[in-house]
C-alpha cells in the first residue's frame, strides 16, 4: 500500500481548514443534499464530503458510510487532495497503491472511488467530495463534470458557512456592544436625574432659606424686645403670626418637594384646577424669581379645570420657569409670564420670557435628551425633553414658537370644559406675590 504524501504547505492547508470551523461539527441538511445528490448522479451507494485533517479524513457529509473518520494514512481522499483534477480508482484490487489497503480488503470494500477536490479561495485544498462503489466501474464524462460541479458548489457552501459564522460573530460583538451602551446610557441617565435632583435641592434650599430668615430675625427681635422690657402684647401677637404663616409657607413647599420626589406617571389623571398647580409651582421657585429681581406674572383663564397628574404639569412648568429664569437672570429687562388661554377643545398655557428669542441651532435640538448650552453642572439638558414627554403623555403638545419678539414655550393639553371645582384659589390672578 502507497500512503498519500504530504506537501510542503501542510500547515498552512491545516490552518485553512481549521478555518473553516467545519471539523467535528453536527451534520447540516444542505451538505447531506449535495452528497445525496453525487450519489444518485453517479450512481454509487457511497458519497462523502471528506475533510483531511493532520492524522484522520473526517466527513462532514456520508451516504451510505456509518464510520465517522478513518485514518488519513489509509484515505483515498489523503491522494485526491494533491491532483488538480478529478481523481479516479477505476478498480482499487487492481491499482498497486490500493490493492491492500484496509478499506479495500476488509469494510466498506471499497473497489471503485471518484474524488473532486475541494478547494479553499486561496487555493489549499481541504478535503474532498467522493463518490465510492463496491465495484469496479468507470464515471462517464458527464457524472465527471457533475461530481466536479458539486464539489464546486460544497466550497460554495463552505465559503458561505463560513462569513455567516463571521457575521454571526459581528452580531454578537455589536448585541455587546450595544448592551455596553445602553448600560452606560443608563448611568449617564442616573447621574443626570442626580444633577436634576441636586440642582431642584438648590433651589429648593433657596426657597426655604428665606422664611427661616425670616422667623430668625422675628424670633431675634421678640427675645430682645422681651428682655429689655418693651414688648407690647400686640407687638407680640403681630411677630408670632408672622411666625405661624412663614412656617405655613416652608410647609407648602415641603409638600411640593415631596410630591416631586415620587414617580407620578403611573398615576391616574384627576380634576384639577390649573391656579392651584401654578401656584404649586410658583411655590418652588418664586423666591428665586424674587432675588434675581425677576417680576413673574400669571394672566388669563386660571379657574378652568384640567384632567391631568398634578404633579407632572406642575413639573412641566418648573422646568420653563427655571430655563426662564436662567435665559434673562443677566438681562436689563427681567420679567415672565404665565397666560393661560382656553381655545375650543384644549388649554393653552404659554410660557414666555423677556428675552428676545433662542437661536435657531439650539432651537434645532433643545429639545434632545442632554443638549444643553449651560456649563457643565448647571444644566443636565433633560429639562425640555422630559417637559415634552410629560405632555404628550397628556395627550397634549408641547412647543417652542419663535414667532414672536420674546422667547416663548406653549403647552397645550386637552380640555374637557368649565371648571366645577369649589376649591377657592388662594391667590388671585395677576401679579403673583410669593410671601
Ligand atoms: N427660555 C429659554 N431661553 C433661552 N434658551 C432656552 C430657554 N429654554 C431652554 N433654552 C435652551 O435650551 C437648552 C435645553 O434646555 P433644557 O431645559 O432641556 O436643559 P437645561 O436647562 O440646559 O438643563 P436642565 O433643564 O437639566 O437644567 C438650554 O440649555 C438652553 O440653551
Ligand atoms: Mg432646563
Amino acid at each position: 500500500m502507497k500512503a498519500a504524501e504530504v506537501k510542503e504547505n501542510e500547515g498552512q492547508r491545516l490552518q485553512a481548514l481549521l478555518e473553516t470551523a467545519l471539523l467535528d461539527t453536527e451534520p447540516e441538511v444542505s451538505f447531506d443534499e449535495l452528497v445525496e445528490l453525487a450519489s444518485e448522479i453517479c450512481q454509487t451507494p457511497i458519497a462523502l464530503v471528506s475533510l483531511v485533517d493532520a492524522e484522520r479524513q473526517w466527513f462532514k457529509a456520508r451516504k451510505g458510510l456509518t464510520a465517522p473518520e478513518t485514518e488519513r494514512s489509509i484515505s483515498f481522499c489523503g491522494h485526491a487532495i494533491h491532483e488538480q483534477k478529478i481523481f479516479i480508482v477505476e478498480d482499487a484490487q487492481a491499482d498497486e497503491r490500493f490493492y491492500d489497503n484496509p478499506l479495500v480488503v476488509g469494510d466498506p470494500k471499497l473497489r471503485f472511488y471518484a474524488g473532486a477536490v475541494l478547494k479553499t479561495p486561496d487555493n489549499f485544498a481541504i478535503g474532498t467530495l467522493c463518490v465510492i462503489d463496491h465495484q469496479p466501474r468507470s464515471l462517464s464524462p458527464a457524472q465527471e463534470r457533475a461530481l466536479e460541479i458539486l464539489a464546486h458548489q460544497v466550497t460554495q457552501l463552505i465559503e458561505l458557512r463560513k462569513s455567516n459564522l463571521k457575521l454571526r460573530e459581528h452580531m454578537q460583538t455589536l448585541v455587546a456592544q450595544t448592551q455596553i451602551i445602553s448600560r452606560q446610557q443608563q448611568e449617564l441617565i442616573v447621574s443626570a436625574e442626580l444633577a436634576a435632583l441636586g440642582k431642584m435641592a438648590a433651589g429648593i434650599a433657596h426657597e426655604i432659606n428665606n422664611p427661616l430668615a425670616v422667623i430668625q430675625g422675628r424670633a431675634f427681635q421678640l427675645r430682645r424686645s422681651l428682655q429689655s422690657g418693651t414688648l407690647e402684647p400686640a407687638h407680640m401677637i403681630k411677630g408670632f403670626e408672622y411666625i405661624e404663616s412663614m412656617c405655613l409657607r416652608i410647609g407648602k413647599i415641603i409638600r411640593g418637594l415631596r410630591a416631586f420626589a415620587r414617580d407620578a406617571a403611573q398615576d391616574p389623571q384627576q380634576d384639577e384646577l390649573l391656579q392651584r398647580i401654578i401656584e404649586e409651582t410658583i411655590d418652588l421657585c418664586g423666591e428665586r424669581f424674587r432675588a434675581s429681581h425677576i417680576e413673574l406674572r400669571v394672566a388669563g383663564d386660571l379657574h378652568l379645570t384640567l384632567s391631568c397628574r398634578r404633579t407632572q404639569i406642575s413639573q412641566v412648568l418648573l422646568n420653563l420657569l427655571n430655563n426662564a429664569h436662567d435665559a434673562i437672570e443677566g438681562l436689563e429687562q427681567k420679567w415672565v409670564e404665565i397666560e393661560v388661554r382656553s381655545l375650543p377643545h384644549f388649554v393653552q398655557i404659554r410660557v414666555t420670557d423677556s428675552g428676545s428669542g433662542i437661536p435657531e441651532p439650539v432651537v434645532r435640538h433643545m429639545m434632545e435628551p442632554f443638549f444643553t448650552t449651560k456649563d457643565v453642572g448647571r444644566g443636565t439638558g433633560l429639562g425640555l425633553s422630559i417637559a415634552k414627554g410629560i405632555v404628550e403623555s397628556h395627550d397634549g403638545q408641547f412647543r417652542y414658537d419663535g414667532s414672536g419678539p420674546h422667547t416663548c414655550f406653549v403647552v397645550e393639553l386637552p380640555f374637557q370644559g368649565p371648571a366645577t371645582l369649589s376649591e377657592e384659589p388662594s391667590h388671585p390672578a395677576g401679579n403673583l406675590d410669593t410671601e
